[in-house]
């Protein structure tokens, strides 16, 4: 297929890669990738909302000491600020595209989530990442200087290495990826890069994330020579719908934030007051995630019930519309009855690093989203920090493209993919066991609680499934499925490796063997 050539390649097509897009078109021309869909990332499904500063009583200090309880101090609070005081230009903007956020009396209404000392999470209904999706996308389509262009798979980027005279430098000039229809792999070259793939939640057995979160933007940029960060923090969100049909779907936060109650379905005891007595069902998600985790494994139980029923029935159907008419269909009535939730992995924390600019380590490479660690959210986010979090680098990484494109040379030659050495597959079942392997290993070995001989059991598999990958990506003609499998398996042994890395517990990262809490936060980097 014919290589194409823009002057800037973005890669992901959810709120941070459409951000970064939106504001490029104003002088450049933009090449936008996904993956499947146009609307396949996280960004679509968000449920809660974006944490914005906006309420007379709520302060920027407040929100940055919030983001900072939660991240357990690993944060970088120059990070923190920098992102909560663009929050309410980042709502507008959204506002000006037309996101149509609940409004009472006209002013915006702000619901709250577990950590948050104020009411500040902005929001459309309980379907805020759809809205948000669809005005982003809008924007984009109707922007001549946009080209989207769906159903590629990126394979890795294109750095220095594939000059057809290779100079030994890691910059990067785009990516090659295969086109899902054709099956064929196809150069796109540009003067810079933006990563914004999004997380690597799939890695795991039980995940909120949607099928294509495998990672890709975290192992290519990895495997091009970019450091990545606290790989360790995953996030597990307490409350997805336990059903044996209905494997990913996320009851928000907002349910406890507007007072619903956590309940063991035995005992029939509120029991966040075991745990956190004063925050109870408000607590950050990493102690709330913990606590139903203790009850289900303590008590033998399949899940816990959450629980709003108290609640008049139009409130619930009023500010849950969408949880409500799904659970009906399965046959819950969230009015009258609790839900059945477990805690599943929910957010990639940890990533590829990136500074206030949204440049990586290399040069021509920017990135932002869920696939970076920016040093916003330290050991676990704070609620609604992400969405934000993707508007403020998309914008960011913009502007530094913006501001030092006359600094941007243009690309040398670069080589064509080569497939003259590989064959079509003929052993589509090792994609397969390997990637239910890595996922259930993973939630085993790598979960909400971990221990070294757990950590240490998962990194023996993972290395012995190294080779086996690597030989079936050496001999065989790509697939998405198989440019998935090779980044799931890297990320898991980025997770690993940083899990063992470190000695304490903090956040996300619990393990019974270092129990304590080390005085000095040292965020874990990993150099390729
Ligand atoms: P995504 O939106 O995930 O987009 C990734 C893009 O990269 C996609 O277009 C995909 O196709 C593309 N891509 C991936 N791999 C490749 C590849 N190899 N080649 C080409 N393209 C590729 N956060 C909040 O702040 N508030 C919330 O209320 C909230 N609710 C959530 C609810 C759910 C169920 C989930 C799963 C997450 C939620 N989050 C929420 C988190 C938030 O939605 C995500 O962190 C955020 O949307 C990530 O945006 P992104 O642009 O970084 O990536
Ligand atoms: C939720 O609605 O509970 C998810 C919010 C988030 O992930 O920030």
């Amino acid at each position: 297929m014919t290589a194409t050539h823009h002057d800037v390649l973005i890669i992901g097509s959810g709120a941070a890669g459409l951000t970064a897009a939106l504001s490029l078109a104003t002088k450049l021309k933009v090449l936008v990738l996904a993956k499947g869909d146009l609307t396949s990332g996280s960004t679509a499904w968000a449920q809660g909302g974006i944490a914005a500063v906006l309420d007379a009583g709520d302060t920027f200090e407040d929100h940055v000491r919030d983001t900072m309880i939660a991240g357990a101090g690993l944060n970088d609070e120059e990070v923190v600020r920098f992102v909560i005081e663009r929050a309410p230009a980042a709502i507008d903007r959204l506002c000006e595209l037309g996101v149509p956020f609940n409004r009472e009396s006209g002013d915006l209404h702000l619901t709250r989530e577990g950590g948050h000392s104020h009411r500040r999470i902005v929001h459309v209904d309980d379907a805020t990442g759809w809205a948000v999706q669809a005005a982003l996308l809008k924007a984009a389509e109707e922007n001549p200087n946009i080209t989207l262009l769906p159903g590629q798979s990126c394979v890795d980027l294109v750095t220095g290495r594939n000059e057809e005279r290779y100079s030994g430098s890691g910059r990067v000039w785009g990516a090659y990826a295969l086109d899902e229809a054709s099956g064929k792999v196809r150069l796109h070259t540009a003067r810079a890069t933006v990563m914004a793939a999004g997380g690597a939640g799939r890695v795991y057995q039980f995940s909120t994330s949607p099928r294509g979160a495998t990672g890709d933007g975290i192992a290519m940029a990895w495997r091009a020579g970019a450091r990545v960060s606290n790989m360790e923090m995953m996030q597990f969100h307490p409350t997805c719908l336990y059903n044996l049909e209905v494997k990913n779907f996320l009851i928000t936060e907002a349910v406890r934030g507007e007072g619903g109650h956590l309940i063991n379905p035995r005992t029939g005891e509120r029991f966040m007051s075991q745990y956190d007595p004063e925050r109870m069902e408000l607590a950050p998600r990493d102690v709330v995630a913990r606590a139903n985790d203790d009850q289900i494994k303590r008590f033998g139980l399949d899940y816990v019930h959450l629980d709003i029923s108290h609640q008049p029935p139009e409130f619930v159907k009023g500010h849950f519309p969408t949880i409500h008419e799904k659970l009906l269909g399965l046959g819950i009535d969230m009015t009258r009855q609790p839900i059945p939730v477990v805690p599943a992995q929910h957010y990639t924390c940890g990533g590829v690093m990136i500074d206030l600019a949204g440049r990586t380590d290399l040069p021509g490479l920017y990135a932002a989203g869920e696939c970076t660690e920016s040093g916003l959210h330290g050991a676990n986010r704070l609620a609604s920090n992400s969405l934000l979090e993707c508007f403020v680098f998309g914008e960011a990484a913009a502007q530094d493209i913006l501001a030092r494109w006359d600094s941007f040379d243009a690309p040398p030659a670069i080589r064509e993919w080569d497939e003259s050495r590989v064959t079509d597959s003929d052993e589509e079942v090792v994609i397969k066991q390997n990637w239910t392997e890595i996922r259930r290993m993973m939630w085993n070995y790598v979960g909400i609680v971990r221990t070294t001989k757990r950590l240490e059991r998962a990194k023996h598999r993972i290395d012995l499934l190294a080779s086996e990958i690597a030989d079936y990506y050496g001999h065989f003609r790509v697939t998405t499925d198989l440019i998935e499998l090779r980044n799931l398996h890297q990320c898991a042994g980025l997770i690993v490796e940083s899990a063992l890395k470190r000695h304490e517990s903090r956040g996300l990262h619990f393990t019974l063997d270092y129990p304590e809490t080390d005085a000095v936060p040292v965020d874990t980097v990993l150099v390729p």
